[in-house]
């Protein structure tokens, strides 16, 4: 099994910010990343729906040999883990946002969250925002319409500084020093808000202890590969390739994207 690979499936193109902090710590490991972009949204979709489309991502990572599958979507995770870690025997992670950290570090008592709406309307959000945040005020923003720009491979548009302008001005009022990104596909705007935001502020997402996770999840379960070699990456998108690949351009061509029905 330790020769098999590393599935990762996000909503779109935006879990490809997790799946490169897996390539980074991982360098060793397969990767196979499915871009479920026919499908996005997920943030404006049912439980129930967002609960079918994990169950379809995962069953074709397994028929594409993972070993251990990296759910790199917030939304899909807050939603659907629970019924995910019920249904396979294999590891699953989950990605949601970084409030502790957050938290942890905040100086003005005040942080800000950027997520989709089934992320901040689930129960596991409720429960680990509550969790951290007892002496904290959270100020929560729904960033509709953001994964549809970013899917359309629309980033540095006026309609995408207009959106954030929309969304982040209610924060700074309130002078938050803490800005989590609590969905994928947002780390691809930093370059965007970092022109938007006050210096003061920190910008926080869950990449890096994603693919920490999956580093020691491996790891105990005996599944790290014992290949000394570069891993093979194949990234499969059932939207249009041209998104992602502009989007994966900056990224040395280690990968391979490909088109796929799933
Ligand atoms: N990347 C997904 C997330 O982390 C985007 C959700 C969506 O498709 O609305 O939540």
């Amino acid at each position: 099994m330790q020769n098999q690979s590393i599935g990762i499936f996000d909503s779109g193109v935006g879990g490809t910010s997790i799946w490169k902090e897996i390539v980074t710590l991982l360098p060793n490991e397969d990767t196979i990343f499915l871009a479920d972009s026919q499908y996005a949204p997920y943030g404006k979709r049912s439980k129930e729906e967002i609960i079918e489309l994990s169950i379809k991502n995962t069953e074709k990572l397994l028929n594409l040999n993972s070993k251990i599958i990296v759910v790199a979507c917030n939304t899909a995770t807050t939603n659907a883990i629970k019924v995910l870690r019920a249904t396979y025997d294999i590891p699953i992670i989950g990605i949601e946002p970084a409030i502790k950290p957050a938290a942890i570090h905040t100086k003005t008592k005040k942080v800000g969250v950027l997520a989709t709406k089934g992320t901040l309307s689930s129960e596991l959000f409720t429960k680990t925002s509550d969790l951290y945040t007892q002496n904290i005020e959270v100020i929560e923003v729904i960033g509709t319409g953001l994964v549809e720009l970013i899917e359309a491979g629309k980033i540095e548009s006026k309609e995408m500084y207009t959106l954030l302008n929309t969304y982040i001005s209610p924060m700074l009022e309130e002078n938050i020093d803490h800005l989590v990104l609590g969905c994928t596909h947002y780390p691809y705007l930093i370059p965007v808000l970092k022109k938007i935001l006050p210096s003061k502020v920190s910008i926080i997402d869950s990449g890096e202890a994603v693919a920490r996770q999956t580093k020691a999840i491996l790891t105990t379960n005996n599944l790290l590969t014992h290949s000394t070699k570069n891993g093979n990456h194949t990234i499969y998108t059932n939207g249009d390739i041209s998104i992602i690949q502009e989007i994966l351009k900056p990224i040395p061509n280690k990968h391979t994207i490909k088109q796929l029905n799933f």
